[in-house]
């Protein structure tokens, strides 16, 4: 039996057990996967024994993406440009590899909901990690412009910078933005805090779309703030967390699972 975890600290409730298990099924695949939560200092040697004791591959969550980074053997190169890894395989020559999904994961996401990002104008809420690990996802999609707002500018400044090669990025702070977005994605975690970024509520309008990279059995407070102010298309982050699932399967597997159903049951868990 081929064997899989997710590491996070905390995991407790992470869904990923949930869907690789209904991937697995659906795809007729053999495996087991499970959670490890090891100490915060002690991810290095967790991985390490995993894949020791023959784990063919695992995903990494919060707060080790980072580290798994710098663990691996070798990384793909929307992992470098993530400047984190969420998916590993080791590959039958003993290669641990580091790949980034969270990305494709939330381009799948939007696709899946008919959002259309080439030729528009969106606007990226936040400068963190999930913002760093979105970004060349989005821009190869070739939007007319990506503008990065962050409560701290200078993160923004500098996310820009570096992805400037890809497309028109560019940093603007949350009271100067102006104009029509076509797509707002929120990658900040104030929804976990139940907090709002400070956004203008001028700038949602009804044609707008609204995408929460957080989730929960009922709206985040982004997601109940823009409905409030006309937005009429909003999703939130669950699809994305099936969509880097599945590409974490794919890359594993060689199989490409189907999302809808499964995304269908864990909303059904959910509520
Ligand atoms: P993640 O990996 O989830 O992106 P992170 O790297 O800690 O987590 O980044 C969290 C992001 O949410 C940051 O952009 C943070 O803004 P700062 O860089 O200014 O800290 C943003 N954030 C968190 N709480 C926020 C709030 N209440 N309002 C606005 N932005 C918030």
């Amino acid at each position: 039996m081929d064997h899989y975890l997710v590491f996070g600290h905390p995991v407790r409730h992470s869904k990923s057990p949930f869907i690789h298990t209904l991937f697995a099924r659906q795809t007729q695949q053999t495996l087991e996967y499970g959670l490890a939560e090891p100490a915060i200092d002690g991810f290095a040697a967790a991985l390490q024994h995993f894949f020791a004791q023959g784990g063919k591959g695992c995903n990494v969550t919060v707060p080790f993406k980072e580290q798994a980074f710098t663990l691996v053997d070798q990384l793909s190169p929307r992992a470098k440009r993530a400047g984190a890894v969420n998916t590993i395989k080791l590959t039958d020559d003993g290669v641990l590899l580091g790949d980034n999904t969270d990305g494709a994961g939330l381009v799948a996401d939007l696709t899946s909901h008919g959002v259309t990002l080439t030729g528009q104008r969106i606007l990226l809420l936040g400068a963190g990690g999930a913002a760093r690990g979105a970004l060349a996802p989005l821009l190869a999609e070739q939007p007319t412009e990506l503008v990065i707002a962050n409560r701290t500018h200078s993160k923004a400044e500098q996310l820009a910078a570096e992805f400037h090669d890809l497309g028109t990025v560019s940093a603007c702070s949350y009271e100067q933005l102006t104009g029509t977005f076509d797509l707002i994605i929120n990658s900040t975690s104030a929804s976990l805090q139940g907090e709002l970024p400070p956004l203008a509520a001028t700038l949602i309008h009804a044609d707008i779309a609204i995408y929460d990279m957080m989730y929960g059995a009922t709206d985040t407070a982004f997601i109940g703030w823009a409905k409030q102010h006309g937005a009429r298309r909003t999703m939130d982050g669950l699809g994305m967390l099936v969509e880097q699932a599945a590409e974490a399967f794919t890359i594993w597997r060689g199989i490409r699972p189907g999302t809808k159903q499964v995304l269908r049951e864990l909303k059904r868990n959910l509520g």
